[in-house]
């Protein structure tokens, strides 16, 4: 059995002291041994972050990397900058940033591959647009990311890879997609990893659904076949966070 994994999203919210306080209001509610926790907060909270979740069963992830070991790129946060604080996590082309700063399906493939050479596990980010999945291609689309993102990637590599689903029309909308809708598209996925890697790999990794999960909708959506948890973002900031991570 797959072990779910419930990460928050923090997206751009939240100072470092902010982040304290949140992480310790937080810790109580989403303690289980039943789900991976992970809180992906902004770079600049991680180290606070880190130190604030000490203890707990929370695991802290990054939101972005460069796939660059070091040098000459302002601005960017390395991957050995990352592991040499704790961090064991990081999102990799959420639809933001494939929207707002250029990510493509060939630099989220260069992303992946610098995060398993660094033992970060990937939170892999794919999803249609509202017009694609009018026009009847959402599998088609999800499975060209896919198959891009994964390129090189080694089957035990992808075995232990998370994949989240995330419609685009869904996030931050209140437009949760149906279970029946999320649950077609991560069995999809899935089958797309077992043509790639063999059934192994499709049975080990973890599938997430993202796009306004609530405590209200998260047990329906968990409880799919192939849906292993969720990616949360605005969710994730409340103290509905530990009803969606016990969400049973
Ligand atoms: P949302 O965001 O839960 O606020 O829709 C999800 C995400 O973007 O990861």
């Amino acid at each position: 059995m797959r072990k779910k994994i419930i990460a928050g999203n923090w997206k751009m919210n939240k100072t470092p002291s902010e982040t304290v306080t949140l992480i310790d209001e937080l810790k109580p509610l989403v303690a289980t041994d039943e789900a991976d926790v992970v809180f992906c907060v902004p770079a600049v909270s991680l180290t606070t972050a880190i130190e604030a979740a000490k203890g707990s069963n929370i695991q802290i992830g990054a939101q972005n990397m460069y796939y660059e070991e070091s040098g000459a790129y302002t601005g960017e946060v390395a991957p050995g900058m990352l592991t040499d604080i704790g961090v064991k996590y990081v999102i990799v082309g959420h639809s933001e940033r494939r929207e707002y700063f250029a990510e493509t399906d060939v630099t989220v493939n260069k992303k992946v591959l610098k995060a398993f050479e660094h033992g970060i596990t990937p939170i892999i980010c794919c999803g249609e647009s509202l017009t694609q999945r009018e026009q009847g291609v959402t599998i088609d689309f999800i499975r060209q990311q896919i198959k891009i993102a994964f390129l090189n990637v080694t089957p035990e590599q992808a075995k232990t890879a998370v994949i989240a689903y995330e419609p685009i029309w869904a996030i931050g909308t209140g437009k949760v997609a149906t279970a029946g809708q999320a649950q077609e598209v991560c069995k999809a996925i899935r089958d797309c990893i077992a043509e790639i890697y063999g059934d192994a790999a499709a049975v080990a990794i973890r599938i997430q659904y993202g796009g306004s999960v609530t405590a209200d909708s998260a047990a329906e959506l968990f409880s799919q076949p192939d849906i292993d948890g969720g990616l949360v973002g605005g969710a994730s900031l409340k103290p509905d966070f530990g009803r969606i991570v016990n969400y049973k």
